[in-house]
């Protein structure tokens, strides 16, 4: 090692960092994580190095031995982890080299940091990937099954907050599953962007050396390399491509929890939340607060915080590498694991909602909400749509006078309004007739929801 205190790079520098920019500009405590794909890339660029005869049979084993070792003491918490070696890059090769010698520092032969970190990143971030499709398909497979279990539940459905129709639970809930069936199209739409090889770029241009990126791409199971060098140093599209679908699912996410708050307060009353999902309140012994709920709502932000991040940090890059680029790395890794603390929470707390099903259905007849019921039996009976519509309002404001629901009102005074209704008019307006009647693709009959349950599972895979 050459140069001031030990430095990698020390070699032409007369005096040692500033304190305060070894500070600044270190990353280890944050960028440690990418240890293990750190080492992944570095055993496979060395394995290709020793293939094109740049290293020899026994350095490439030195160094895969010494990082081995290397992610055993990671592992098990004993390894020197040192700001003044900036970032997990140099601290495993300086380590590497304190370990096994000379063939340590031969492994950076042909590599750089930059294409180095772009490569930790694209793999860190696709297994993150992969264990986020595996929540979010366990979710939404949760979500129909209780979907199924409510296709008859009778539920309030709103427009402007206001009692609009009423749907059926199931249909609600296979509505927040489209949302997530949209979210998982856009993850595994973005991880083939991601799923694409740096290495071999180098610092900025590629390499003089005779290199086989083709062979390193295909041991770290990129799916190709990228094609050009100057790009795949300082693309950090997938990134923002990331954040920008966390910050979607997050407000789905947010949405549900909104719904969920409403639902579970006392002047709702529709849902039970399991008390594992609740806390209390120091001074008040009544409460069970939706916290969960309320933490995933204002978790939103920071999320919508990271993509803005990201997407400012990259706006006045020039090509190539710039050091700005170390700023990708925490909003990244916060809006990670922030959504995958999200999805793990809503994968215990959606499927285990209790439905009060009486409640639901009481609130459901709230607010007239058979009024359309009554207009379309008009129009069957004759009645010009409009005609029918002003009919109907007259005859809900006689209901909201008398205080009554439009079953309770007499035939005569029905028919004060709508003189074509007969004795079945009070056939339709039945909360089960009205959602039964919406039997077509996508309505809310019970029939349809589990036909649309059906289609749903089927589309999981
Ligand atoms: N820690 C750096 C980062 O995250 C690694 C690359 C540094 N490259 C450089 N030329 N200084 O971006």
């Amino acid at each position: 090692m050459s140069g001031e205190k030990g430095k990698l790079w020390g070699g032409r520098f007369a005096e040692g960092t500033d304190a305060l920019v070894e500070a600044f500009s270190a990353s280890e405590h944050y960028d440690r994580r990418l240890y293990a794909h750190d080492i992944r890339g570095s055993k496979a660029h060395s394995a290709m190095l020793a293939k094109v005869g740049v290293l020899s049979a026994d350095e490439v084993e030195a160094i895969h031995l010494g990082l081995d070792d290397i992610q055993r003491d990671i592992e098990s918490g004993v390894f020197p982890w040192d700001p003044a070696r900036e970032d997990v890059h140099m601290n495993i090769e300086a380590r590497l080299t304190e370990k096994v010698g000379d063939a340590g520092k031969k492994l950076h032969t042909g590599r750089s940091r930059n294409d180095q970190v772009a490569t930790d990143i694209r793999l860190y971030l696709r297994d993150q990937v992969d264990a986020l499709l595996v929540s979010l398909k366990s979710l939404r497979a949760a979500l129909i099954d209780l979907a199924e279990r409510e296709a008859d539940t009778i539920f309030p459905g709103y427009t402007h907050l206001q009692p609009a129709q009423p749907v059926t639970a199931g249909h609600h809930l296979l509505a927040w599953e489209a949302m997530l069936t949209r979210d998982t199209g856009r993850l595994a739409d973005l991880r083939k962007r991601l799923n694409l090889s740096p290495l071999g770029a180098a610092a900025l241009s590629g390499t003089s050396y005779p290199i086989d990126r083709e062979m390193t791409a295909a041991t770290l199971e990129f799916e190709a390399v990228i094609d050009n060098s100057l790009d795949a140093v300082s693309d950090r599209d997938f990134a923002i491509e990331f954040c920008s679908f966390a910050s979607i699912l997050m407000m789905h996410f947010s949405r549900v929890c909104e719904e969920l708050v409403m639902w579970a307060s006392p002047q709702f009353g529709l849902i039970a939340l399991p008390d594992r999902y609740c806390t209390g309140s120091s001074i008040m012994p009544q409460k069970k607060n939706p916290d969960v709920a309320e933490l995933t709502r204002g978790k939103t932000g920071r999320v919508y915080g990271a993509l803005t991040a990201l997407l400012t940090l990259m706006k006045g890059q020039p090509l190539a590498y710039n050091r700005d680029n170390q700023e990708d790395k925490e909003p990244l890794f916060d809006a990670l694991d922030t959504v995958s603390a999200v999805l793990g929470v809503m994968n215990g707390m959606l499927p285990a909602i209790v439905f009060r099903a009486d409640a639901c259905r009481a609130a459901a007849g709230k607010g007239y909400p058979t009024a359309t019921e009554l207009a379309d039996y008009l129009v069957r009976k004759g009645v010009p749509f409009r005609d029918a519509h002003e009919m109907v309002g007259k005859t809900v404001a006689l209901a909201v006078e008398k205080d009554v629901d439009l079953a309770e009102l007499s035939l005569d005074e029905i028919q004060s309004n709508a003189p074509l209704a007969e004795a079945d008019v009070f056939d339709v307006l039945t909360l089960e007739g009205a959602v039964a009647a919406r039997d077509h693709i996508g309505g809310t009959a019970p029939n349809q929801v589990r036909a649309a349950c059906e289609r749903a599972r089927a589309r999981l895979d």
